[in-house]
């Protein structure tokens, strides 16, 4: 983003900071570029936006013009979809599904991702009380991944519980349609999730043979933002055809197979960036220097991640000074509240100046809050650098 031309519009327009920019042309133009990129390869897909990333309507009604579908994680996000669009198929995701969510979306049609056997049971329990038919249960069973071989995921089920599940939905004679896998999270390789798609093979070709018609296979979301693509020199064009050779070379995958992808953080991480300002500059015996900025680190909650790349921009733009370390605290009266450690920008940097987190744009936009101060709002961009 070119932030000397929006932080003049901001001035002009007497826009106070703190603030979101969300960079909606490139966001739009990724977001289109991904469905040409999957659909090139793979005709039988839905590409069902993971709602809880970021769900501003203005992110939502994009995203289902251009052939997103939603996966959500409640009814609150269901319908906070509904308010802006009416998706041809949902996909109900999340590991708490009570028997008053898995109504809801029984009732809107949706593809429910079974996280636990409990949860299997209660839709078996609407079921059997009449209240759906068997054909209106469209459900995908979710297996839990095994972590880097360290650890088997709380979320979806084991292989024993996936044993347990189809016992009750045999019993009850209702067919799963499908599974649902979620890897984890910046994949840019297929080898990425190998190993851990061959270990699942068996669970997932288990639950294939008991399809007929259409077997849905959903390989969930995960996919690193397109700027960790381009600084590991990796394409996703490539990705999603060498995914296609893993999961044909592994059975799970063929002509009757309906593939669910359930994309995140790469639609919109990359699109948004958080403006701040220095409000006083310091020094102390554990830092040389350190910069108190007018928002709180509750306005970035992953940023101890480091995820982000931090843009240090004078009031004037002129920079001056030699290099140095900075630490970069937040607004809150508490020690801990603090972006980055070490930051490095010129010696002169003061108060009034901008210091820029990128790559906002998924989890942080949507998990901000307001404690002592309001989140701070969100502006797009459009192609003409305006603020809107
Ligand atoms: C089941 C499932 N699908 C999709 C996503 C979205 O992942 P990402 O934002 O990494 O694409 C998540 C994130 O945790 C998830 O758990």
């Amino acid at each position: 983003m070119n932030y000397r031309k929006l932080l003049d519009v901001a001035k002009e327009q007497n826009r106070k900071t703190p603030f979101y920019i969300f960079d909606q042309e490139q966001f739009e133009k990724n977001a289109k570029l991904f469905v040409k990129t999957w659909r090139e390869t793979f005709s039988n897909l839905d590409i069902a936006y993971s709602v809880k990333t970021n769900k501003n309507p203005r992110v939502i009604e994009v995203l289902n013009q251009v052939g997103f579908l939603p996966e959500v994680c409640s009814p609150f996000e269901l319908e906070a979809i509904m308010q802006v669009s009416k998706p041809s198929r949902v996909y109900a995701d999340g590991p708490a599904k009570e028997v008053e969510d898995l109504r809801v979306f029984m009732q809107r049609g949706a593809h429910i991702q079974a996280d636990s056997l409990d949860e299997v049971e209660r839709l078996i329990g609407l079921v059997e009380s009449g209240e759906f038919s068997k054909e209106q249960v469209k459900l995908n069973l979710r297996l839990a991944v095994n972590h880097k071989g360290a650890f088997i995921s709380r979320l979806g089920l084991s292989e024993a519980e996936l044993d347990m599940a189809l016992d009750v939905l045999a019993q009850a004679n209702v067919k799963p349609a499908g599974v649902h896998i979620h890897f984890g999270k910046n994949i840019t390789s297929v080898d990425d999730i190998r190993g851990e798609l061959a270990r699942l093979q068996p669970q997932i070709l288990k639950v294939k043979s008991l399809q007929k018609a259409e077997f849905v296979l959903n390989l969930g979301g995960g996919f690193a933002s397109p700027s960790v693509w381009s600084s590991r020199d990796l394409k996703m064009s490539d990705y999603v055809r060498d995914l296609k050779v893993l999961i044909e070379s592994l059975g799970v995958y063929d002509g009757s197979t309906r593939l669910v992808i359930e994309p995140g953080r790469c639609l919109t991480e990359d699109f948004a960036s958080l403006v701040t300002k220095i409000t006083c500059v310091k020094s102390r015996d554990y830092t040389n220097r350190l910069a108190i900025l007018n928002t709180g680190t509750n306005s970035i909650r992953s940023v101890m991640a480091g995820a982000h790349n931090v843009v240090y921009l004078p009031y004037d733009y002129k920079v001056e000074g030699p290099i140095a370390d900075c630490a970069l605290f937040g607004a809150n009266c508490y020690e801990a509240d603090i972006f980055r450690s070490e930051v490095q920008i010129p010696d002169t940097a003061e108060s009034g100046d901008y210091i820029i987190f990128e790559r906002c744009g998924s989890y942080d936009l949507e998990t901000a809050n307001s404690w002592t101060r309001e989140v701070p709002p969100v502006y797009f961009r459009d192609s003409d650098d305006q603020l809107g």
